[in-house]
C-alpha cells in the first residue's frame, strides 16, 4: 500500500484505506504490518495494526532521522483530528524497529536538521557524550549518522522501559516541547516541529537558570550546540508572546493551574519543575 506523503495526511481516512488494504492482501491476526516511511508512516499504520482484529504485529522501518530517534520507539501510534494533532491513539509498540541510516541519505537536509533537535534533546536529557558530539556541527553529523542514532535510541529505550506509559519519568522526553509546541502552534506550524523544539530548548534552559534549577551558562552551551547544527535559538520576534503563553497553558501536561515542564538541570540531567507563572519564560 502506498500513502500520500505529509501531515495531512495522518488521518482516520488513511487509517481506514489500510484496513481496508489489509483486508484485501488477506493479512489475518498472525500477519504483521511493515511502516516504510517517516514517522507519519509509522503513527497511522501502527494504529491501524493496532486496531486491526483487536490488533497485529508490526514493524517500523522509519526513513527519516526524526522517526528513527523519536517516532518509531515507545509505542505511541495514532492520527490528527482536524481539532488538533495526535487527539487519537493508542500505546502499540512495533516488534522490530529497524533504522539504516544510509536512507537518510536522500532525506532534504531541512527535514535532517529538524530531527537533529530531537538527538540534542536526549544528549541533553541523559547522554552528555551524544550531546558533545553534535557540538561538532553539521558536517559531522552528517558523516557519522550511525553513531547518533544508535546513542539516542539508547536514551529513549532506556526512558520507555522505565516508564513505558509515561505516569512519570517519561516526562523527561518533553524537555523544549512545552514552549516548543507553543511556538510551532503560534507559527501556524511555519517552523518544522524540531525547530520550535531547538527553540523550546533554549527557552526552557533561561528558564532554568531564572529558577535556579541550573547554573548561569547552560541556556548558551544548548544554544551553541544548536548554531552548529544550523537550528534556531530564539522565538521568532513576530510571534505575539501573550499567544504563546495561551497555547501553553491549555498544553495537556497542564495539572491544578501549574504547567510541568522538564528542565534542564545540566547537560545530562532533567528535572520535572512545576511553574506557575508563564510570563517567566520571557523574563530577561
Ligand atoms: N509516535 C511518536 O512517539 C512520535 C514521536 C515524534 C513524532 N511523531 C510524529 O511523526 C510525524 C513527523 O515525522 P517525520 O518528521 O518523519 O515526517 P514525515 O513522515 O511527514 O516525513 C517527512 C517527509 O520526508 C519524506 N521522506 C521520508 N523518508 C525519506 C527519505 N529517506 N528520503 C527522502 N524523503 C523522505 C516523506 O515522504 C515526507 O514528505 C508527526 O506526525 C509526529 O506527530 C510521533
Ligand atoms: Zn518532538
Amino acid at each position: 500500500l502506498t500513502l500520500p506523503a505529509g501531515e495531512a495526511y495522518k488521518t482516520l481516512d488513511i487509517v481506514n484505506q489500510l484496513w481496508h488494504g489489509f483486508l484485501e492482501a488477506g493479512l489475518d491476526r498472525k500477519g504483521t504490518v511493515i511502516a516504510l516511511g517517516g514517522g507519519v508512516i509509522g503513527d497511522v499504520t501502527g494504529f491501524a495494526a493496532s486496531t486491526f482484529m483487536r490488533g497485529v504485529s508490526w514493524v517500523a522501518v522509519p526513513t527519516t532521522l526524526l522517526a528513527m530517534v523519536d517516532a518509531s520507539l515507545g509505542g505511541k501510534t495514532g492520527f490528527d483530528l482536524p481539532d488538533g494533532k495526535n487527539l487519537i491513539g493508542s500505546f502499540h509498540p512495533p516488534k522490530l524497529v529497524l533504522a539504516d541510516p544510509q536512507v537518510l541519505k536522500t532525506l532534504p537536509e531541512a527535514e535532517f536538521i529538524s530531527g537533529l533537535a530531537e538527538v540534542v534533546k536526549h544528549g541533553i536529557i541523559s547522554d552528555p557524550d551524544l550531546f558533545n558530539l553534535c557540538s561538532r556541527g553539521l558536517d559531522w553529523v552528517q558523516e557519522h549518522p550511525e553513531e547518533i542514532v544508535r546513542r539516542t535510541l539508547a536514551v529513549k529505550i532506556k526512558i520507555i522501559e522505565e516508564d513505558p506509559y509515561e505516569k512519570g519519568s517519561r516526562a523527561a522526553l518533553n524537555l523544549g516541547h512545552t514552549v516548543g509546541h507553543a511556538v510551532e502552534l503560534v507559527s501556524g506550524f511555519r517552523l518544522r516541529h524540531g525547530e520550535a523544539v531547538a527553540i523550546g530548548m533554549v527557552a526552557e534552559a533561561k528558564l532554568a537558570e531564572r529558577l535556579t534549577v541550573a547554573g548561569k551558562g547552560l541556556s548558551e552551551a544548548v544554544a551553541e550546540t544548536l548554531r552548529a547544527l544550523k537550528l534556531p535559538t530564539q522565538i521568532p520576534e513576530d510571534l505575539p508572546r501573550e499567544e504563546i503563553i495561551r497555547a501553553m497553558s491549555v498544553d495537556k501536561k497542564k495539572s491544578s493551574g501549574v504547567v510541568r515542564f522538564a528542565l534542564p538541570a545540566e547537560i545530562g540531567k532533567v528535572e520535572l519543575v512545576d511553574v506557575k507563572d508563564l510570563e517567566m519564560v520571557f523574563e530577561e
